[in-house]
């Protein structure tokens, strides 16, 4: 199994370890996995044409790490339990074995249809098994899964999957959330229309929802795997090859396929894993994220699984049927390690504690925190009212990109801060530059946090465009990758993520591009232009906030915010809808016509008594009456 680390002073010695040997480092590491064959060389790379291959020559499958390897020593033991959205119907519980035959099984259909090593697969479902079957089973065969998040709409999926020419799609006809009812099959129909490239579509039952099925292209998950056998050797892989694709928003207006290769992210995501949460055998893993963001692919299926844990998923949300419905799972399944959003946290938080106050929490032990900066208050409160300050809190720091955590405590085991995420773990070298890409040296300092020496589970491509990849992450500052993200370092040597520094906001941990959002809006009839901003929301982090410039004097203001909403929904998904829309006549330029978005994001944020500087602007007169009509 995966060396967990024991003491602080542990931590330091294999910190520094893996800093000056990190191929060493590795190496030891990857040595606890099941290789086919072993790899020829650690570590190839290149910051500067964002090449990097980890354990190169070595042959796997993760499937086998994550079920195969298991069966014999636990092969009994719970590895998904899952609980649905509605707490009347029963949970069901998954070994390693049941697991196991129904991944093969699922393998098999895909095979049936034609899947095979390197297809692109796309899945668009809900929290239920099926899911993570589907996910395993294309690892199985060698064939790309590009999850795609439930709540995102038929363009978006019509998007992704034309970017990656999938040739299936796997859904369900509909799913629960609280108590909605919402149609899948009915989405993918939609996004099917622009997209020649699927053939088939397996749809799985869950909601019942009535669905179109057409002849020689649709077909149900749980007729065809009545047809096949339920053993399906694993394809063998490259340490390489491509695992999945998984969209995610920048600062322009398309969402980019970042791509993870099966020995790396394997090797990251299951370290990562063992040790920040320091899971001991035979304890209950919750993680409150959706399989459709890299924290569910991360931390429900693969990190877990590879290290034979027990993962809990479930189907529904926080609210439903009330705001205690967290705590109730976690008394039902005693689980042991939460760890769930920001957003989650301060939305719970806001019910007051009559929800939390007689439920039985003791079986926790560890809580967990990613996706956003978390707040002191809401860290004090999760703290108090959940870990009855008995449980460490581990505030995760990472991307879609990094494939696992990067910065982040270890339970128990680094002192917490909070609001910090504090320190790095071994295998990752952050710095802080300036503007210029200068390092900046020691401590009580801040500036933009990059990383200077590859992990593991680092971004290998952006799909179907190596050049984007260059230019997003490897470009901004020679020879290191660049996160995007503002960060602080205390007097401890403490790291604190403060925010994105480009054009890319964190709605209640969902990451959302200005450039994508006003790409919606302006599709609108009678848009003429629009500028984006983040602004401060108690709940969700940040909110999104509109400048909308019309084509004629509006009679109706609040039935064209409502259009404009339904438009975005159309466009993106209910996740990107402004909170405020604000109608405007201009929009503060400069005179080469760059919008100054410093400006409206000090009018979002209520700032408007230091606006700074103006006089670079065409016509400064416009920010007056955006300050007046602020929303
Ligand atoms: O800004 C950082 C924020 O979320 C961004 C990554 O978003 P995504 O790729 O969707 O992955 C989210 C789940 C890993 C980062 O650039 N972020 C993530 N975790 C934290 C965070 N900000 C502050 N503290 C965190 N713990």
């Amino acid at each position: 199994m995966i060396p967990q680390i024991s003491s602080f002073q542990q931590y330091q010695e294999v910190y520094n370890h893996s800093v000056n040997d990190p191929e060493g480092f590795w190496a030891e590491v990857a040595q606890n996995f099941q290789w086919r064959k072993p790899w020829k060389k650690t570590l190839e790379w290149d910051f500067a044409t964002a090449n990097t291959k980890w354990f190169v020559g070595g042959k796997m499958n993760i499937t086998e790490n994550a079920l195969d390897r298991h069966l014999a020593t636990r092969g009994d033991q719970a590895a998904i339990i899952w609980e649905s959205n509605d707490p009347e119907e029963e949970s069901i519980t998954l070994t390693y074995k049941m697991l196991h035959q129904k991944v093969c099984q699922f393998a098999n259909v895909l095979k049936k249809h034609g899947a095979k090593k390197g297809d692109r697969i796309c899945i668009y479902m809900p929290m239920i098994p099926e899911l993570a079957i589907a996910v395993l089973a294309c690892a199985r065969i060698g064939a790309i899964h590009s999850v795609v998040f439930g709540g995102f709409s038929a363009q978006s999926i019509a998007d992704r999957i034309n970017d990656a020419q999938c040739n299936i799609v796997i859904t369900s006809d509909g799913s629960f959330r609280g108590n909605k009812e919402i149609g899948l099959k009915n989405t993918v129909d939609d996004a099917l229309i622009q997209c020649p490239s699927v053939k088939k579509v397996i749809v799985s039952t869950r909601t019942r929802t009535p669905v179109s099925m057409l002849k020689g292209r649709d077909v149900w998950w749980e007729n065809e795997v009545k047809t096949v056998s339920s053993d399906c050797p694993a394809e063998e892989m490259d340490s390489e090859d491509m695992l999945f694709i998984l969209y995610t928003s920048g600062s322009t207006g398309k969402p980019k396929g970042v791509v993870h290769t099966c020995g790396g992210y394997m090797v990251y995501a299951t370290y990562t894993f063992a040790n920040v949460f320091q899971y001991q055998p035979e304890q209950v893993h919750f993680c409150t994220a959706d399989i459709g963001w890299i924290t569910g692919h991360s931390y429900i299926v693969y990190g877990p699984l590879c290290h034979g844990a027990t993962s809990l998923m479930f189907e529904g949300i926080p609210t439903y049927p009330d705001a205690g419905r967290f705590w109730d799972v976690i008394d039902k399944h005693k689980v042991n390690i939460l760890y769930t959003a920001p957003t989650a946290i301060r939305s719970l938080m806001s019910f007051g504690n009559q929800f939390v106050d007689n439920k039985d929490l003791s079986s926790l032990k560890t809580l967990g925190s990613v996706g956003e900066p978390i707040n002191e208050e809401a860290w004090n409160w999760y703290n108090e009212n959940i870990g009855k300050g008995k449980c460490p809190i581990v505030d995760t720091w990472w991307q879609t990109e990094t494939g696992g955590i990067m910065i982040s405590p270890i339970a128990g085991i680094t002192k917490t801060k909070p609001a910090y995420a504090t320190l790095p773990l071994p295998g990752v070298q952050p710095i802080l530059v300036d503007e210029n890409g200068n390092e900046i040296l020691g401590n009580g300092v801040s500036g933009n946090l990059c990383i200077k020496f590859p992990w593991p589970g680092i971004i290998r491509t952006t799909y179907g465009d190596h050049e984007r990849c260059i230019q997003t992450y490897f470009s901004t500052y020679k020879n290191l990758y660049f996160t995007g993200d503002g960060c602080l370092r205390d007097e401890d040597g403490y790291y604190r993520i403060t925010g994105r520094v480009d054009d890319v906001m964190n709605v209640s941990g969902h990451r959302i591009g200005t450039a994508e959002v006003e790409n919606a809006i302006n599709m609108h009839l009678g848009v003429i232009e629009s500028a984006v901003v983040g602004y401060p929301h108690d709940i969700k982090g940040q909110g999104i906030y509109a400048y909308v410039i019309c084509d004629k004097d509006l009679e109706d203001k609040d039935l064209a915010r409502k259009d404009i909403l339904a438009t975005v929904t159309r466009a993106i998904g209910p996740i990107a809808k402004p909170d405020k829309i604000q109608f405007v006549s201009g929009l503060p330029k400069t005179r080469s016509g760059k919008i100054m978005r410093r400006i409206l994001r000090k009018i979002a944020e209520g700032e408007t008594a230091n606006i700074g500087d103006t006089s670079t602007l065409l016509d400064p007169s416009v920010v007056e009456e955006i300050i007046g009509g602020a929303l």
